[in-house]
């Protein structure tokens, strides 16, 4: 072996010895960059809260439960059977709306306010060809605030949460999702919502329960 080293010349024609250091030490490299990786692959899944630098940790955190609509399955439920929305991802949803908010929701006077308080929380299914399937997609929450909230948007609080994204999202989010207002990322719900009377789309009607 140490003949093999010798007699093989290096790309720059530097002595054997120099070229051996260079295969030992990029061995070396090598090793160290692995013991890396799997110290910091150890810290992603199990949470080191020690010496893990900030990256890794916010990585290590997981979504928690719902700040805003938690308790959505006391809420009235305003459709019949899932729904396939046209936007969320045409994903099948199921619509929930709290006692405060349920008046207005279901009214048909479009320009009934809701009052302060009022919750929709709307959950989904990722879509198996044209059915619901059982994976769960993310809850969409909107909840209307005190008047001086977020004026532009009607006062109303936006939410998107998914604790355990699926498909490419799986990669791009492997901790899940949780945006909500005033946080720049729900922005594109209000832009759409408030497209609509009183910044809700409603169930179809075919579907609704009411
Ligand atoms: C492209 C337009 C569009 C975007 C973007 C959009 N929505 Fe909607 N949303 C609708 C429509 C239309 C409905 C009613 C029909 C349905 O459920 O699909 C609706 C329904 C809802 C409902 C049930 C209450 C209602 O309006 O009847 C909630 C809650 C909701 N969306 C939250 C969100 C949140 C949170 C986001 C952003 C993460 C969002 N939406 C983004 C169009 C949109």
């Amino acid at each position: 072996m140490t003949e093999f080293i010798t007699v093989r010349p290096t790309r720059f024609g530097q002595k054997n010895a120099w070229h051996r250091d260079q295969i030992i030490s990029s061995g070396y490299y090598l090793a160290t960059m692995k013991l890396y990786q799997l110290v910091l692959a150890t810290c992603v899944l199990a949470g080191c809260e020690t010496k893990a630098p900030n990256a890794v940790k916010k990585q290590a955190s997981t979504v928690g439960e719902l700040n805003v609509g938690a308790d959505f399955s006391t809420y009235e439920k305003v459709n019949k059977s899932a729904v396939r929305s046209q936007d969320h991802g045409r994903r099948f949803v199921d619509t929930y709306v709290n006692a405060t908010g349920l008046e207005a929701y279901t009214d048909g006077d479009e320009a009934k306010p809701f009052p302060v308080g009022s919750i929709i929380v709307k959950t989904s299914w990722e879509a198996e060809g044209d059915a619901p399937s059982q994976i769960p997609g993310p809850t969409f929450v909107m909840k209307k605030m005190e008047p001086g909230y977020s004026s532009e948007n009607s006062d109303w609080y936006f939410a998107m949460h998914w604790k355990k994204p699926v498909g490419s999202f799986a990669k791009q989010f492997p901790n899940g999702v949780y945006w909500e207002s005033p946080s720049p990322q729900v922005k594109y719900c209000a832009k759409c919502h408030n497209g609509y009377d009183r910044q809700v789309g409603l169930v179809p009607e075919a579907a609704r329960s009411w």
